[in-house]
């Protein structure tokens, strides 16, 4: 195979909406569609979200039994993407994350609702908003103001009590729980806007340079209930009775394999994260601030602790890796060998740390083609996204070292394929702090012996 720098490529083939089946390896797409948050898909901004086209791609081509549903595996699910494609295209999904919120958005985004209990709910919520002067909701946390304007304060407030009352009012049941935790994702996803953090930066800021408007919380929110209303009633109307999504929430210290049978994954779709470069918890503050109490994470020292335990994260302390030295502990992978050894030397602030962070990655991703194995059908596929990136101004050819792990893990590559990124919101643009990453690689493996 020739490999493919991501930093100059300047030949694209363009398409339009469906990628096609069959690809010549190292093609590389400039995918021009503007249809990237059809039905739920927009429900909820997502930190290195994919695009729906990337699943639905490897469904058509490996899941399209429709007499047998098949099951499919998102590992490293997020905001559901893969999940929601699974359901569309009538087979089952069972999609785990580390992140609640990831948990929670996966959740509504692929569950069947009642459209007239929800118009129901959706009516009483509203006038509720009219009529009431005071939310018992308070965020646990000393400096909200610095993150909100009074006036939002006391208007999210309102909106976030009526949600808790709804099991009150509607009933203990899980129609009414299923809606809840739709109008919550509803909820958080109004949050940044009607926040003073800048809408658009991957970490939660306020910006003192560039100064923002809030957006008002009870018209934003009138937006997207509206549009949350339509999307999941036209999702749902799209889906058998029968079908389902299963959401895990796992928290890193149990295998897959604790959760899934052996052998019985027909086919597996991910995006899996990054070395160093999404802090998942920083990005969704503001939100947790609003919802976070859900899942013990509402203050920052809450979400700090939880920050370890993400496979990529930088929030490693030095007694962790103070033992560790590259030119000691080698990999399997004479690439990685020298790109540790290479940061390790030439970055004299970081380049210990960081090398030990990639080489934890690795590690980990070793860990999971492991586990993959174990829950994979014979020659059943797994497709897998990755961009390559930078860890101490040294390039990291994630693509190129992770097709060599999963190979000496007991899959075959079949395809590479790539495209290039370009939604803002899909995507982060790391402006050369974590290397800028243009191209998303599609590793196409099969599960061999
Ligand atoms: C690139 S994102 C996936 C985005 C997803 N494809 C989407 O469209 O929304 C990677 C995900 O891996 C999750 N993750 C990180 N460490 C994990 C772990 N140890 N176990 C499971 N998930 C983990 C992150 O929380 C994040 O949601």
């Amino acid at each position: 195979m020739t490999a493919i720098s991501n930093k100059e490529v300047a030949e694209y083939v363009t398409i339009k909406e469906k990628i096609p089946l069959e690809i010549e390896e190292n093609t590389i797409f400039n995918i021009n569609t503007k249809k990237v948050t059809t039905l739920t898909h927009g429900f909820h901004k997502y930190p290195a979200k994919y695009i729906p086209q990337i699943p639905r791609w490897a469904i058509e081509k490996y899941a399209n039994d429709s007499d047998f549903s098949q099951l499919i595996l998102d590992p490293f699910c997020g905001s559901g993407t893969t999940l929601v494609e699974s359901l569309l295209h009538g087979q089952n999904s069972i999609g785990i994350d580390i992140d609640p919120l990831s948990v929670l958005i996966s959740k509504a985004k692929t569950t069947k609702i009642d459209s007239k209990l929800l118009d129901i709910i959706v009516e009483w919520i509203l006038t509720e908003i009219q009529n009431r002067k005071e939310g018992t909701f308070k965020p646990d946390c000393e400096k909200i103001e610095h993150w909100f304007t009074k006036e939002a304060i006391h208007k999210l407030s309102i909106i976030r009590t009526i949600i808790d009352e709804l099991p009150a009012k509607f009933g203990l049941n899980k129609e009414v729980k299923d809606i809840q935790d739709l109008m919550l994702i509803c909820f958080s996803s109004i949050i940044r806007k009607a926040s003073n953090a800048d809408n658009q930066s991957q970490k939660t800021y306020v910006s003192h340079t560039k100064i923002k408007t809030p957006e008002e919380p009870n018209a934003l929110f009138l937006r997207k209930i509206r549009l949350f209303q339509e999307r999941i009633v036209a999702f749902s109307s799209k889906i058998n009775k029968s079908q389902k999504s299963t959401i895990i929430h796992t928290n890193s210290s149990k295998p897959l394999t604790n959760y899934i049978a052996p052998n019985s994954i027909d086919l597996a779709v991910t995006s899996p994260p990054y070395i160093k470069a999404i802090d998942y918890i920083y990005n969704q503050m503001a939100e947790l601030f609003w919802i976070g109490d859900l899942f013990d994470m509402q203050t920052q020292s809450q979400q700090n602790q939880k920050k370890k335990r993400y496979i990529g994260t930088k929030h490693i302390h030095k007694p962790e890796y103070a033992a560790y030295s590259p030119f000691e502990i080698l990999t399997k992978n004479e690439q990685l060998n020298k790109n540790l050894q290479k940061i390790y030397s030439s970055d004299p602030k970081n380049g210990h740390k960081h090398a030990y962070l990639t080489y934890r990655y690795f590690l980990e991703m070793r860990q999971h083609f492991q586990q993959m194995h174990t829950i994979l059908k014979q020659q059943s596929h797994y497709v897998m996204v990755v961009g390559n990136s930078s860890v101490s101004n040294v390039f990291i050819d994630t693509a190129k070292i992770l097709i060599e792990i999963a190979e000496s893990e007991g899959f075959k590559l079949v395809n590479k394929w790539g495209y290039k990124i370009k939604h803002r919101y899909m995507r982060f643009d790391r402006k050369g702090r974590g290397g800028i990453i243009k191209i998303d690689w599609v590793m196409d493996f099969v599960k061999i012996n």
